[in-house]
């Protein structure tokens, strides 16, 4: 590649993230920008997916010890926002255990995320509406273990 090209691409990525920093957040842009806990998981102990009405998907991976999250993990085909209310909910989600991670409503990511613009609301539900199908997932696995052997991934 050119070295004009790479300038031009600089300067873009620049620009696109000066204007988002107008509509957004710090820690929004922060987490869409550096998302912490993005990534699979191979042996949950729960398990999420979920489509939201726009389409986009976003898929929560828990590791559970004795009800308390161990760890969290996410993937998402979803927008900006998106990987941001995903990442948060899985920052939120590490070292609670099972009853207080079903407290983390969209409206707790919101906050924790520095608000929302109205548009982008619904994908911090998604985020929220994904952890609690994982949460789901394992208390159903652990009430009918034989489940796990048939998990779809
Ligand atoms: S626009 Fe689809 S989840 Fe954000």
């Amino acid at each position: 590649m050119s070295v004009d090209f790479d300038k031009e691409m600089e300067e873009l990525q620049a620009s696109i993230i000066a204007d988002a920093r107008k509509v957004y957040s710090e820690e929004m842009i922060e987490r869409w920008l550096s998302p912490k806990y993005i990534g699979e998981m191979e042996k949950p102990q729960g398990c999420g997916k979920v489509k939201g009405p726009c389409g986009d998907t976003v898929k929560i991976f828990l590791d559970i010890h004795n009800d308390k999250i161990i760890d969290a993990r996410f993937i998402t085909d979803g927008c900006a926002t998106t990987i941001a209310a995903g990442s948060m909910a899985c920052e939120l989600a590490i070292g609670k255990n099972i009853k207080d991670a079903f407290k983390i409503s969209n409206e707790v990511i919101l906050k924790n995320l520095g608000g929302l613009p109205e548009d982008n609301v619904h994908c911090a539900l998604l985020a929220s509406n994904t952890l609690k199908e994982a949460l789901t997932d394992y208390l159903t696995s652990k009430k009918e273990p034989w489940r796990s052997l048939y998990k779809k991934q």
